[in-house]
C-alpha cells in the first residue's frame, strides 16, 4: 500500500507536467489554452500551425506517461506486483495529464497519454488502438472522433490479446491492462464532451482546419 501510494503520487506529478503549455509558451506564440478548442493537447497545438510544435506535444505527453510506467516496471522485480504497479502508475499519470495540480486541476483530454501508457504496459494494444485511430484519422479527419474510436477499442483489444490463443506473455496478467484501458476510456469520453456535442452538430472541426 505504501509503494502503491508512492507510485502514484510520484506518476500523478510526471502526468501534470503540461507539455502543450510549456511548449507554445516557450516558442512565444501565447497560451495554447487561449486558442481554438482551448485545450492543451498536440491537436490543439496543431491550431497555431506549428506541425513541430504539435509532434513535439503528442511525443512528449504521451512519453510522461509511457516513462511513468517503464520506470515502475524496472524499479520493481516481483512480476505479478510489478504489473499491477504499473497499471497504477499508467493511470496516475493519465490523471495528472487531465487534472493537473500546476494548472488549477484544468488539464487535457488524456489521448497522447491514454497512447504512452498503453505502448509502455502492453506494446500490441498500443500499437493496435493506435492503427485504430490512424485508420479513423485518415478515413473522416477528425482528432476527437478517432481518440473516441480508438479508446473505445482499447480494453476490447487488450481483453482479446488476453486470451491464449493471442499474444506472448508481455505482462504476467492481462486483466489489469484492459481494467487501464477501460478507465482511461471512460475519461477520455467524459473530457470529449464538448468535442461529441460539436461531432453531432455536424460543427467538429477537421483535423487541418485551422480553427477549433
Ligand atoms: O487529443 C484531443 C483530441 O481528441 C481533441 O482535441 O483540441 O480538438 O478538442 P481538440
Amino acid at each position: 500500500a505504501l509503494w502503491t501510494g508512492i507510485v502514484a503520487a510520484v506518476s500523478y506529478l510526471i502526468g501534470a507536467i503540461p507539455f502543450g503549455v510549456m511548449i507554445t509558451k516557450a516558442a512565444g506564440l501565447g497560451d495554447v489554452r487561449k486558442i481554438g478548442s482551448g485545450n492543451i493537447g498536440a491537436t490543439n497545438v496543431l491550431r497555431t500551425g506549428r506541425k513541430d510544435l504539435a509532434l513535439a506535444t503528442l511525443i512528449l505527453d504521451g512519453g510522461k506517461g509511457a516513462f511513468a510506467v517503464l520506470a515502475t516496471m524496472l524499479i520493481f522485480s516481483d512480476l505479478g506486483f510489478r504489473t499491477q504497479l504499473a497499471a497504477v502508475a499508467g493511470a496516475a499519470a493519465f490523471v495528472g495529464h487531465l487534472f493537473p495540480v500546476w494548472l488549477g486541476f484544468k488539464g487535457g483530454k488524456g489521448v497522447a497519454t491514454f497512447f504512452g501508457v498503453l505502448l509502455a504496459m502492453a506494446w500490441p494494444v498500443g500499437v493496435a488502438a493506435g492503427a485504430v485511430w490512424i485508420l479513423m484519422a485518415v478515413l473522416m479527419r477528425y482528432s476527437s472522433l478517432s481518440a473516441l474510436t480508438a479508446a473505445a477499442a482499447a480494453p476490447l483489444i487488450a481483453w482479446a490479446m488476453g486470451t491464449p490463443w493471442a499474444a506472448p506473455p508481455l505482462v504476467s496478467d492481462w486483466r489489469p491492462v484492459a481494467m487501464l484501458a477501460a478507465f482511461m476510456a471512460v475519461l477520455i469520453y467524459i473530457r470529449h464532451a464538448a468535442n461529441i456535442g460539436r461531432l453531432l452538430k455536424g460543427e467538429e472541426p477537421r483535423i487541418g482546419a485551422n480553427k477549433g
